[in-house]
């Protein structure tokens, strides 16, 4: 065997190894997707009204304040739980009841505690949000986030 790797030996290695990892990289994608629309994501009760809530939850940046499994900002509560810390997951009305008051009675003007801005939603958006958060309350997140207070 040679000595000194020439020229054309570096070009093989260089374009040999970048498209060895560009296939593995796109069969990591397409495992990834296959993934998240056959097994992790739990379609039967992905409603419309939870697709609304999404929406609104990203109109709204409410994810620069707030974590939700995790991602996010963490000034404020993680949410992806909420519905279970409050006690309501299991009944949709108690839920919607107290999602709207939470939401109505901001911001609290407490002092030293921070501060939740106003939104000024309607009833539907708040249903919609609701939807959402329950919808998310039920992912498998592998048992994050590791406790109630998240
Ligand atoms: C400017 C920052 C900010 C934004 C934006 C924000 N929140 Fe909050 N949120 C807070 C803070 C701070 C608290 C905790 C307040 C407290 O405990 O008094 C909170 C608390 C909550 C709680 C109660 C959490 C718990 O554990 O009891 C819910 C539910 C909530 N926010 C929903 C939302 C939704 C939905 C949006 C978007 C429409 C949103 N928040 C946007 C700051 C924010």
């Amino acid at each position: 065997m040679r000595e000194v790797m020439t020229k054309s030996m570096a070009r093989n290695i260089f374009y040999g190894g970048s498209l060895f990892f560009i296939l593995i990289f796109v069969g990591l994608t397409l495992q990834s997707h296959r993934y998240i629309v056959t097994t992790s994501t739990n379609t039967a009760t992905l409603t419309d009204s939870v697709a609304a809530g999404k929406h609104l939850w990203e109109k709204h940046s409410c994810v620069n304040c707030h974590s939700i499994l995790g991602e996010g900002a963490y000034f404020a509560p993680e949410l992806g739980n909420v519905m279970t810390r409050w006690g309501v997951q299991d009944d949709p009305a108690a839920a919607f009841d107290a999602f709207k008051g939470w939401m109505e009675a901001q911001p609290t003007g407490i002092e030293g505690r921070r501060q939740m801005p106003q939104f000024n939603l309607t009833d539907e958006e708040l249903h919609q949000l609701t939807d959402f958060l329950m919808w998310t309350n039920t992912i498998r997140a592998q048992d994050w986030p590791p406790n109630d207070a998240g």
